[in-house]
């Protein structure tokens, strides 16, 4: 199995911080954001994974976390030409990558604890398929991706920042997917906010009953503000002290 991590978009949200760097490299307590992500894809055992971003800060990446032999993994660099294209159009660049292996992908604004290594084994042993992560955001999951889930613990729909939320279960920027990702990806169309979206990618799964979903029980999405950067900042850094993370 090998991994992609994301590192594109334009983090406007996160402006003047991110006028002239990429939002991936800002601080999360003592490391650049994106080392908790490759941390992350070298506790789930992957060897090799491509690193995807915006044509204005790639070489930068490339600067900072060189070959990936202080990690213990290869790392591979693409640019993602239109830096809003979405995370699907993202995700595309990973084709000749991957080849016909299956991927684990995570958004390198993402923080989590948990070890990916079993499902990462379990996963590669699946016929076919996709796994998502949801985690449960009693306030304010409309501002990501929302599944719902029945009591057996079955997907029944997920939608990407809905008005009215089925659930209290945000989809986390963290995804398994088989080799046949790519076909889907190339079948998608831009949404309303003009992106290639990573939960229509998943509704294909979910289409052809496909798609499970695993819940973490701690996770932050350090991206998505000035408050959620600060908090991820705070959270991370009583976790270390803690020896938790
Ligand atoms: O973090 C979880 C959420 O991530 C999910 O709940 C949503 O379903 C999913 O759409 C996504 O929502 P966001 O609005 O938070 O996405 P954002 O634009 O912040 O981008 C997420 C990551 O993907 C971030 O690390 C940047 C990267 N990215 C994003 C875009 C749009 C790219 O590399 N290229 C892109 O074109």
């Amino acid at each position: 199995m090998k991994g992609v991590i994301l590192a594109g978009g334009l983090a406007t949200r996160l402006r003047p911080l991110t006028l002239v760097t990429n939002k991936h490299l800002l601080p999360i307590y003592n490391k650049p954001m994106i080392y908790y992500a490759i941390e992350s894809m070298v506790k789930a055992g992957i060897k090799e994974v491509l690193i995807t971003s915006s044509p204005d800060h790639s070489g930068d990446f490339a600067s900072l976390l060189k070959s990936g032999e202080d990690f213990g993994l290869k790392l591979f660099y693409a640019v993602q030409q239109n830096p809003k294209g979405g995370i699907s159009d993202a995700v595309a660049l990973a084709k000749e990558f991957v080849l016909d292996q299956k991927i684990l992908v995570i958004l390198g604004d993402n923080i989590f604890k948990t070890d990916l290594k079993s499902a990462v084994q379990k996963f590669e042993h699946k016929e076919k398929g996709a796994l998502v992560y949801g985690v449960k955001m009693p306030t304010d999951s409309k501002q990501y991706g929302v599944i719902e889930m029945d009591k057996q613990g079955r997907v029944l729909s997920i939608e990407e920042k809905p008005e009215h939320p089925k659930s209290d279960i945000a989809q986390t920027g963290i995804y398994m997917y088989d080799s046949r990702v790519f076909q889907f990806i190339e079948k998608l169309k831009p949404s309303g906010r003009g992106e290639l979206e990573v939960t229509d990618l998943n509704n294909f799964y979910l289409k052809e009953g496909t798609l499970s979903c695993e819940l973490l029980d701690w996770w932050i999405d350090a991206g998505t503000s000035y408050d959620e950067l600060l908090r991820a900042n705070n959270l991370v850094a009583d976790k270390v002290k803690k020896n938790e993370l």
